[in-house]
């Protein structure tokens, strides 16, 4: 790995894409210019720009035109030389490898004729549940019949934690792991995920018009855990779970420790708020940040708001906080053993969904080459590996399903105003100078004082710098801007900014998981009334969860992009 590090060069101040492969130390000129220029995304070099600087080594409008030659996106898996899997250094109890296929076929939409429509859990009919207990029956059957059979329910489960805990290096990155967590291939590795899933469960159950329920969690009327998982002699049931979290307790979406049912779906709903809405600056904010052939995988940092906030709750609440690794949903490995889990991921698709058509500043859609061909494999209903890439699932209507409509309580649920202007002089006694903090570790409340770019309430990006977390631990800490108080507790105020959380996942002694998150101040400046001449404000960081774990290098706040 010394040689790759060695051939990078930081084209973000947050971002390191490798020139070459690390096996070549640049034998030539024109290798090292096929570095991965789409991959700066935020700012960075332009791919025009650098052709242009290459002194007419290639005619530009060639160049421009062949993307595939210039871009280098994640490249499927070679299933036949998939590995060990592990967690914190621990082999697995299973070995999560895929059968193996000689036939790789790239895969084609089917042409829609009618939408297979995705009920709500909470709310299926007993017919429907029927349907699809059976399906799952049928599956879990699968696995004793013929254990390689690859639409079984353990192979279903494994392909979750082959991607995901380090089975596969990228081909031709030995010993880079491929990872489809905390960046862009987040949504639409999970969305083909499911949407084979589903595909086998339907034609298990002879039903092309089966849909997997979404488990509404972002609905008061959804959140708990559906009451069909928790019927223990459902074959949708499954005995790793927090047994203290089944129906009726209301599911903690910011993990805030609160027991009171109101106050629960009040911050649940403000945290839907926060992540769909309010602290989303750019697209990447959302969809997670580039990750690209030859990256080690990406640090939490790099996830998206829902992927970094919500997404990572209810993994972590569901999970057995007996088991040595919360599985099963705490934990990735584990995570697809719980037919919960598809239900949960339904919903983060469908909140992927609905954020493609609000109405907002930020651009919906990444146009670069290498996030639209970045492939994965998986097998299909008909026991085929093929070859599916992200370009394909952008529109889930053009993959033939839709989501029920439900209300969506959180789309008007900007936190209260605060009632009275607190002036900066008030709040900032006691505050830290940040020349004193930085590079900060997290094993206690920290309040420091950050200049604003310009005074008062102006569209402001509040940026963490190259947070550093131990991966092997859950970690989760909240952001606060002038809050006044010392502890700050709540999510639905004014003050709060967002989260960080991650759930353990693998380690990579040669992966370093670092990455800095970014949150829009620009709301958050209007609801606690920032007075017009401030040109510094408070930020509190509050550990939740193994704040020790995690370091911080700095904290700045810029200008937002999407104002310009
Ligand atoms: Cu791939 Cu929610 O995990």
């Amino acid at each position: 790995m010394a040689s790759l590090q060695s051939s990078c060069m930081v084209l973000t101040h947050n971002r390191i894409c490798p020139l070459v492969k690390p096996s070549h130390h640049f034998p030539n000129a024109r290798l090292t210019y096929r570095f991965h220029v789409s991959c700066s995304s935020n700012g960075g070099v332009d791919r025009r720009n650098m052709l242009l600087g290459l002194g007419g080594l290639y005619g530009a409008a060639n160049l421009i035109s062949d993307s595939k030659a210039y871009a280098d996106p994640i490249q499927p898996p070679d299933i036949k030389s998939c590995g060990v899997a592990d967690v914190h250094g621990d082999p697995l109890d299973v070995n999560c490898c895929p059968p193996n296929s000689d036939t790789i076929i790239d895969y084609e939409l089917p042409s829609v004729t009618s939408l297979r429509v995705r009920p709500a859990a909470h709310k299926l009919n007993h017919g429907y549940l029927t349907k699809y207990e059976k399906a799952i029956q049928l599956m879990r059957e699968l696995d004793k019949k013929d254990p390689s059979d690859p639409r079984g329910f353990t192979q279903q489960a494994n392909v979750h934690c082959a991607y995901c805990n380090g089975a596969y290096d990228q081909v031709d990155y030995e010993g880079t792991d491929i990872s489809i967590h905390y960046s862009w291939l987040f949504f639409p590795f999970h969305r083909w995920y499911l949407y084979f899933y589903e595909r086998i469960l339907g034609s298990l159950i002879g039903d092309p018009t089966f849909a997997l329920p979404f488990w509404n969690w972002d609905n008061p009327r959804g959140m708990q855990l559906p009451a069909i998982f928790d019927n223990p002699h459902s074959p949708l049931y499954d005995i790793n779970r927090n047994p203290s979290n089944r129906p009726p307790a209301i599911v903690d979406l910011a993990l805030s420790g609160k027991t009171d049912d109101e106050q629960l779906v009040r911050s649940n709903l403000s945290t839907m708020y926060k992540e769909m809405l309010s602290s989303v600056d750019d697209t990447n904010g959302f969809m997670g940040q580039p990750y690209c052939a030859g990256m080690t995988p990406p640090g939490s940092a790099s996830g998206g708001t829902v992927e970094r906030g919500s997404h990572t709750s209810v993994h972590r609440w569901v999970g057995h906080p007996d088991n040595k690794y919360h599985e099963d949903l705490g934990n990735f490995y584990s995570a697809g053993r719980d037919p919960a889990f598809y239900s949960h991921h339904s919903n983060v698709d469908r909140m992927w969904t609905i954020w493609k058509h609000l109405k907002t500043k930020v651009p919906k859609d990444i146009n670069k080459p290498d996030y639209l061909n970045a492939s994965f494999l998986f097998y299909d209903e008909n026991q085929k590996l093929v070859r599916v890439k992200v370009a394909d699932a952008l529109d889930n209507r053009k993959m033939g399903y839709d989501y029920e409509k439900v209300e969506m309580p959180w789309m008007y649920y900007r936190p209260p105003r605060r009632s009275a202007r607190v002036r900066i002089q008030d709040i900032s006694k006691g505050a830290e100078n940040p020349e004193k903090v930085f590079p900060l570790s997290l094993n206690r409340i920290v309040r420091v004082l950050i200049s604003k770019r310009s005074p008062g309430k102006v569209d402001e990006v509040l940026v963490l710098e190259d947070i550093h977390t131990d991966p092997t631990e859950f970690v989760k800490f909240d952001i606060y801007v002038n809050d006044e108080d010392d502890e700050p507790k709540d999510v639905d105020k004014a003050e709060y900014a967002g989260t960080f959380s991650q759930l353990p996942h693998r380690v990579h002694h040669s992966n370093r998981h670092k990455g800095s998150m970014k949150l829009s101040l620009k709301e958050l400046y209007e609801d606690i009334d920032i007075h017009e001449d401030d040109t510094t404000v408070v930020v509190t960081l509050v550990p939740r969860a193994n704040g020790h774990r995690v370091t911080i290098a700095g904290i700045k706040i810029v200008k937002s992009r999407s104002s310009a």
